[in-house]
């Protein structure tokens, strides 16, 4: 897409980011979660694309804690404007965003998400598979950004979060 420009959030994105969520979502609970993320200091990285000067997509990573053992990552919420959906502005989000999580050194990243969205970028079920949390199933996934620990264990998901 032209014109589109991604950057790392910064603090004076937060109603935009909190609309597009609401808006892209249809309900105000993303961007609850979002603002309890960022309240807790539970936020990894979080980038925003922008299209002509607008807010138009939206990404955030969260630490994500293995026990006894090094942590992750995990995704979401993610969010593109309705009238932008479909055009790659996510797939732009998530693979910048996946891109600088694995030069910071993030051994895994986990998403609870679309089932037929995410395994374009590498996530899979069996990745996830050998850590233990609430989540089982086609819509847990992970991908791993290189070999290494932790390679099982329980997931601590961040408070905001409600897991
Ligand atoms: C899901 C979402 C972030 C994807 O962003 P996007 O910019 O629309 O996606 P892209 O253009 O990069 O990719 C398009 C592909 O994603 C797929 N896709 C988009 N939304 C999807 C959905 N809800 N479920 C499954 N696949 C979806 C499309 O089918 C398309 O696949 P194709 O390339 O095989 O045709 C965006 O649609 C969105 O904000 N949805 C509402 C909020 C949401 O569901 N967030 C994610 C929670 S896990």
């Amino acid at each position: 897409m032209e014109n589109l420009k991604l950057r790392l959030a910064t603090e004076s994105d937060r109603p935009a980011i909190a609309d597009l969520n609401t808006r892209a979502f249809g309900r105000p609970d993303e961007a609850r979660i979002v603002a309890e993320l960022e309240k807790a200091g539970d936020v990894l990285l979080q980038l925003v694309a922008e299209k002509d000067g607008r807010l138009v997509g939206h990404i955030l990573f969260y630490p994500m804690g293995v026990r006894g053992k090094l942590g992750g990552a995990g995704l979401g919420p993610m969010s593109v404007d309705p009238s932008l959906q479909r055009s790659g502005v996510g797939s732009q989000l998530v693979r910048a965003g996946l891109k600088m999580l694995q030069d910071s050194g993030a051994p895994i990243v986990f998403v609870l998400g679309h089932a037929d969205y995410y395994p374009r970028f590498g996530f899979s079920e069996s990745a996830a598979a050998e850590f233990n949390c609430k989540f089982k199933g086609p819509h847990f996934m992970a991908v791993r950004m290189r070999y290494g620990p932790p390679m099982s264990g329980e997931l601590i998901f961040p408070s905001a979060l409600g897991v």
